[in-house]
């Protein structure tokens, strides 16, 4: 057998649906990934806290580490495969200790890759070890491969993505139902769809951490989790997701990284898009993420952003690429040169916002409202007034033209000081993606 022959022995770390999602895939298809990638492929070393929970799996065959790091040191173990979690701890031991040992790591940690990615894609270099972290992003959409690889004679002016399954499943139940997002919420946690603890999901730091590493692939930048503004979906009410259809808009989580004067803004925030958009029509847990390059123009991207199959599914190809000896940086450029441009901040945004205000229903009350928007210097596109609050409010909804996040949010708290707005107002930002 010849070394390309010889088989590709992998240790895996952690064991639950996606780790057993992957021992599947290389048990079940191991013929079609032998040809594939031109050497067989099998596993030899696991690792989890628990030996003795049923796993639905026989992994007697394989030998057992009770301390994950441990994998970096075994001579039959030729790549590690982290499925633990964890931006630091076991995880981020682990990577340091296989990249350093000069090891190929697989990794579905986007919470690890977005906090550490240039330390780590700086070991991988200077060992010449593959890093490879497909299924940290959307599951089972292979856009790191499209943005590394398919894209990758493109500079690409901006990407929009729906990265988060359990948020979408929110919003689409919100507004098929006509639900409080806290009712979805504890029903998504009662039927075991949204984790007990969801803050990472619905505070928008999953997504944050997904946006971080695209971010970082398109545009040559450094993941910069510090910088990266992050709102989530807790204050989403009903009534905005009524009005957005009635302006032809539908409420989306997106993680968007695109160029502006000056850098690349990088942020997350749910948004309005068009009901026309190819997003809009992303509903239940799905993902989907649009990229745009100068040559290849538009190009769409959707499926299972999660789950064990998807994510496995993911995790395998990274395999199969290092198998085939396929290695480059594993951000596409060298770490070095990760850094620049700048990641911009809100304030800097340019784009159009709806705003929603509840207000009393007295004389002189619309007079208040355009007079606080012109001294911010924020122009209306449209303007309705709707129905009778509970209260005896009644909603005030626009849309803005052109404006700077700045200026917005300057008017924000403009109305906040008015004595007929009767509560805080709502805005959203209307994202053309
Ligand atoms: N919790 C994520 C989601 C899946 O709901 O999409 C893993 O990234």
């Amino acid at each position: 057998m010849t070394k390309e022959q010889s088989p590709l022995r992998l240790g895996i770390a952690g064991l639950g649906t996606v780790g057993i999602g992957v021992v599947k895939i290389v048990e079940d298809n191991a013929t079609v990934l032998a040809a594939r990638a031109g050497r067989p492929i099998v596993i030899t070393a696991v690792s989890a806290r628990d030996r003795s929970r049923n796993r639905g799996a026989d992994l007697s065959a394989y030998v057992w580490h009770d301390n994950a790091v441990d994998l970096a040191l075994d001579d039959s173990v030729d790549l590690v495969v982290e499925l633990m979690g964890g931006s630091d701890g076991p995880a981020y031991a682990l990577a340091k200790a296989c990249l350093k040992a000069g090891k190929p790591f697989v990794t579905a940690n986007k919470a690890l890759v977005a906090t550490h990615g240039k330390e780590l894609a700086t070991l991988a270099e200077d060992s010449h070890a593959a890093l490879r972290f497909e299924a940290a992003v959307a599951g089972g959409i292979p856009i790191v491969k499209a943005l590394t690889e398919g894209l990758s004679a493109n500079n690409i002016s901006g990407l929009h993505g729906i990265l988060n399954g359990t948020c979408n499943y929110i919003l689409t139940r919100m507004e098929h139902e006509r639900l409080p997002f806290d009712e979805v919420l504890a029903d998504a946690q009662r039927i075991g769809y949204a984790e007990a603890d969801p803050t990472f999901d619905i505070d928008g730091i999953d997504t944050a951490h997904k946006t971080a590493i695209l971010a970082a692939i398109a545009f040559g930048m450094a993941p910069d989790l510090e910088n990266l503004p992050t709102e989530g979906i807790r204050n989403i009410v009903p009534v905005d997701i009524e009005y957005a259809r009635e302006l032809g808009y539908r409420i989306k989580l997106l993680g968007v990284a695109r160029q502006a004067d000056g850098g690349v803004e990088v942020r997350v925030h749910p948004a309005m898009v068009p009901l026309s958009s190819p997003l809009a029509k992303v509903m239940d847990a799905t993902n989907a993420v649009m990229v745009t390059g100068d040559h290849v123009g538009p190009t769409g991207y959707e499926g299972a952003g999660a789950g064990a199959g998807p994510t496995a599914s993911a995790v395998v190809a990274d395999i199969v690429d290092v198998a085939r000896g396929v290695w480059y940086p594993p951000f596409g450029v060298p770490a070095a040169t990760l850094g620049a441009p700048a990641q911009l901040g809100a304030d800097n945004h340019i784009g159009t916002y709806y705003i929603r205000l509840k207000v009393a229903d007295v004389p002189g009350v619309m007079a208040d409202i355009t007079r606080a928007l012109a001294e911010n210097t924020v122009s209306i596109e449209s303007m309705l007034q709707r129905g009778h609050a509970d209260d005896g409010g009644v909603y005030i909804v626009l849309t803005t033209h052109e404006t700077t996040e700045e200026a917005a949010n300057a008017a924000l708290n403009h109305f906040n000081a008015l004595e007929c707005v009767l509560e805080s107002p709502a805005m959203l930002r209307i994202e053309a993606a």
